[in-house]
């Protein structure tokens, strides 16, 4: 896959599963522009992006705030006379129970994971409509497709990023503009630093054994990687499969299967 002289946007670039499509873009030969809240996470995959010579740029981004994301579109337009693909990676993800489920949790996940999506496809579709030509990634979750205990506000948020990526498919898809969406299962990244505990105490187990515990439920018997997750990302916004639209990939070693 040959990505020279095309440009990416990836927010939530700074870790992760965004660091790991940041890297794999750039080793592709694309500009990757990482948005992302967090500088110094950032920046250091910015550096190991341009300590390769290859093309990397940061800038800070609060997806949840429209006013932010539209002026990053303004800079984006300044800068780039086109966008090529976009993946929105930027999320967050708690698990507690229903009952401690606050409004301002609820409000959190679904400004930065559904609004915040929401933001960037504008800015992505149109940076896109310039060229009519561009391929747009949101990151959903098996918990997109399947709900899960302890859980209500990610699932939602989850299941919503499908409805967005549908919706825009169906909108922009005679312009040239695909939207796709992937739905991983367990991709063992910083996230889960905090989520292992959270989960043992869903499920009454110790907190070094949930990663067990999810292997030994996968078809396949091990978790999934950000390599993973990259791939198929860059086979996604390749024309490779100029024929996928609004469509949500399971990428789960076979956990679930719908
Ligand atoms: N790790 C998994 O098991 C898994 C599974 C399914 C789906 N996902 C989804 O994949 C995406 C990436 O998850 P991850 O595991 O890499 O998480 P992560 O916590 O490692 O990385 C998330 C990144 O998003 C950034 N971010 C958070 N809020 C932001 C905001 N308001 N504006 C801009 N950036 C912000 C963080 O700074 C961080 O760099 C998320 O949308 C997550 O819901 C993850």
């Amino acid at each position: 896959m040959d990505f020279k002289n095309r440009i990416a946007v990836v927010t939530g670039g700074g870790s992760g599963i965004g660091k790991g499509v940041s890297l794999s873009l750039a080793e592709k030969g694309a500009m990757v522009i990482i948005a992302d809240l967090s500088e110094d996470n950032a920046m250091e995959v910015v550096d190991i992006i341009t300590d390769k010579n290859q093309k990397s740029e940061f800038y800070k981004l609060d997806v949840s705030n429209s006013k932010d994301v539209e002026k990053f579109g303004d800079y984006l337009k300044e800068k780039y006379d086109n966008i090529d693909f976009w993946v929105n990676s930027a999320g967050i993800s708690k698990i507690t129970p229903f009952f401690d489920h606050s409004e301002e949790l609820w409000d959190k996940t679904m400004d930065i994971n559904l609004k915040g999506q929401f933001n960037c496809c504008k800015v992505a579709v149109d940076r896109m409509l310039e060229n009519n030509k561009g391929s747009i990634i949101n990151l959903s979750s098996q918990s997109g497709k399947v709900g899960t205990s302890n859980y209500q506000a990610y699932c939602a948020s989850k299941f919503g990023v499908i409805g967005l990526t549908q919706s825009l498919a169906a909108e922009f898809g005679p312009q040239g503009i695909r939207v796709n969406s992937i739905a991983p299962g367990v991709i063992y990244t910083p996230m889960w630093d905090q989520q292992k505990i959270d989960y043992a105490k869903k499920r009454d187990l110790d907190p070094d054994h949930v990663m067990d515990y999810f292997k030994n439920k996968i078809p396949l018997r091990r978790l999934g990687t950000v390599e993973d997750v990259a791939q198929l990302v860059c086979f996604l916004l390749s024309d490779d499969s100029s024929y996928i639209t609004g469509q949500t990939i399971n990428l789960n070693g076979g956990d679930i299967m719908f």
